[in-house]
């Protein structure tokens, strides 16, 4: 039986890929030998900007700076829950002045409680929000120790989650949560080791699992307002799976954005005020 589901607006940060582009490669899926189009990135940017607004989100902007391609990925600048800023520590050093551009906007933006970070971690990028606790990604770029770091500052318990396969190397490409106020998530339980998936199957029993495909697609990188779950429209195998719980599969191309090797959730810090 589908459920009815409630949608809560919320507001996020983002940044226009005015300088997008893949200049460099710290993931598998970046190939800086392919051309990328940067205008059709931002148009197809805007679309996913225009779709948030007209679900009755709130949509921030930071400036985009030449030289720093990846920060269109605003979701590894920090995580923020209860007005609570835990700033980013990037692994690699091209993406390193990224962290202060943001440490900087949310200090500007009155935000007060800023946390430097001690450890690597990229944010939400490794960072997933649930009701009861924090999910945490580690294995390929945030450190282990940034989890009872963001434990500490929080409040809130963080899970430590082993991720496996380098093309699932932030834990938004590899689970997605689905309803931050009822502890549901999808995930694709091959991209985490055995133990990893042995928790996620106890703590979610119910979890939407995804197929290899549909991770691939990166519709794991989508992001949920509890109603509408705005995903790239590739990974179409996930639409009946989440009509069922009663979601709405919202899909978008961001074919250009997948080439530095992210999307919808990449491109959206939600900011929990
Ligand atoms: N090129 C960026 C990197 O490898 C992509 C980041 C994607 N962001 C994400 N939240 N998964 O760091």
């Amino acid at each position: 039986m589908a459920l009815s589901r409630r949608a809560r607006p919320r507001r996020y940060l983002m940044c226009p890929p005015a300088h997008f582009d893949v200049t460099y490669a710290i993931n598998p899926w970046m190939d800086p030998a392919k051309p990328v189009d940067t205008p059709l990135a931002l148009a197809q940017w805007e679309q996913l900007r225009a779709l948030y607004r007209g679900l009755g989100h709130t949509v921030d902007q930071i400036e985009p700076r030449p030289g720093l391609p990846d920060m269109v990925f605003t979701a590894n600048g920090a995580t923020v829950v209860d007005g609570r800023v835990f700033g980013a520590r990037f692994a690699h050093t091209e993406r390193e002045p990224e962290a202060e551009e943001h440490l900087e906007w949310f200090a500007a933006h009155g935000l007060a409680h800023l946390h430097v970070p001690v450890h690597i971690n990229e944010g939400e990028g490794d960072f997933a929000v649930t009701r009861s606790c924090l999910l945490a990604g580690r294995g390929f770029r945030t450190n282990p120790l940034a989890h009872g770091e963001a434990q500490e500052y929080f409040g809130r318990p963080v899970i430590g989650l082993e991720l496996v396969d380098p093309r699932f190397y932030h834990l938004d490409l590899a689970l997605a949560v689905l309803d931050d106020s009822a502890d549901e998530v999808a995930y694709y339980p091959a991209a985490f080791s055995p133990g990893s998936r042995e928790v996620l199957r106890r703590l979610f029993p119910h979890a939407l699992i995804a197929t290899e495909d549909d991770a691939l697609a990166f519709g794991l990188n989508a992001v949920s307002d509890g109603h509408h779950v705005v995903l790239p429209q590739a990974a179409a195998g996930l639409y009946g799976p989440l009509r069922e719980r009663g979601f709405e599969p919202v899909g978008v191309d961001l074919s250009e954005l997948h080439k530095g090797g992210g999307s919808v959730k990449c491109c959206s810090l939600e900011l929990r005020l």
